[in-house]
């Protein structure tokens, strides 16, 4: 099964250029499913029907969102509405429409969670619990699970994929040669974006899809707690 994952489609020059790109590319590469975060993606920043219908009409099978989910305030009505459409789970149960839903796409059955990070962002619902709970009361209905947990720490992003490897992450040795093997089938994809606040927004020259490299990444210890492999 083939799935595209596109993160945070900011603004809606950014939206009009996947909109105009996605069923192409949809077909071209026999993909089978197709998630958008699409928090942002109307005209400055936040979802509206217009920009939503957009996404769903180019190819997107579910659109997930974050801390800017409702921005705007007709994404009320849009979250009760349509059911592909998530905001996070770890938002109040109070808070119109769902965090996770189940789905089919090419014979299987596919479970879309949305999560939002605590650490520098809002105190909302301890994420970890939330998606322990989701997963728990959805265990042996579906094939395969997608989390799109928008977060601000990276550390955050990979505890929790340490976490829902079968680890507890405070309980990782840091010591160990292999802490970054993860047990079960896991894929982690750390920061996706089209065209975010401070670059400009993509326009027919962007290259579709576009290269993402980086140049180096710095790990901070603390004093005393043993001594870290990096392989
Ligand atoms: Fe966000």
């Amino acid at each position: 099964m083939k799935i595209l994952v596109l993160g945070d489609v900011s603004r809606s020059a950014s939206c009009k250029y996947v909109c105009d790109r996605l069923w192409r590319y949809r077909k071209d590469h026999g993909i089978d499913f197709v998630v958008v975060n699409g928090e942002n993606c109307a005209e400055t920043n936040g979802i509206d029907k217009n920009s939503a219908n957009m996404l769903f009409s180019a190819g997107a099978d579910v659109i997930t969102t974050g801390n800017h989910a409702f921005k705007r305030y007709e994404a009320k009505g849009l979250f009760e509405e349509e059911k592909m459409l998530l905001r996070p789970a770890n938002y109040p149960g109070t808070v119109p429409g769902e965090g996770a839903v189940l789905t089919d796409a090419a014979g299987m059955t596919v479970l879309v969670i949305n999560l939002l990070g605590v650490i520098m962002m809002d105190p909302l619902e301890n994420p970890f619990f939330t998606v322990e709970r989701i997963l728990s009361r959805y265990q042996g209905k579906y094939d395969i699970s997608i989390l799109d947990f928008h977060a601000e720490a990276t550390s955050e992003k990979q505890a929790l994929a340490f976490y829902l490897d079968g680890f507890k992450y405070t309980e990782i040795d840091i010591a160990a040669e292999n802490m970054d093997v993860f047990h079960q089938p896991s894929y982690v994809i750390i920061s996706m974006a089209v065209g975010l606040l401070d670059i400009d927004p993509p326009d027919e020259n962007t290259p579709w899809p576009a290269l993402y490299e980086i140049d180096y990444f710095r790990l901070y210890q603390k004093p005393n707690v043993g001594s870290l492999t990096i392989r």
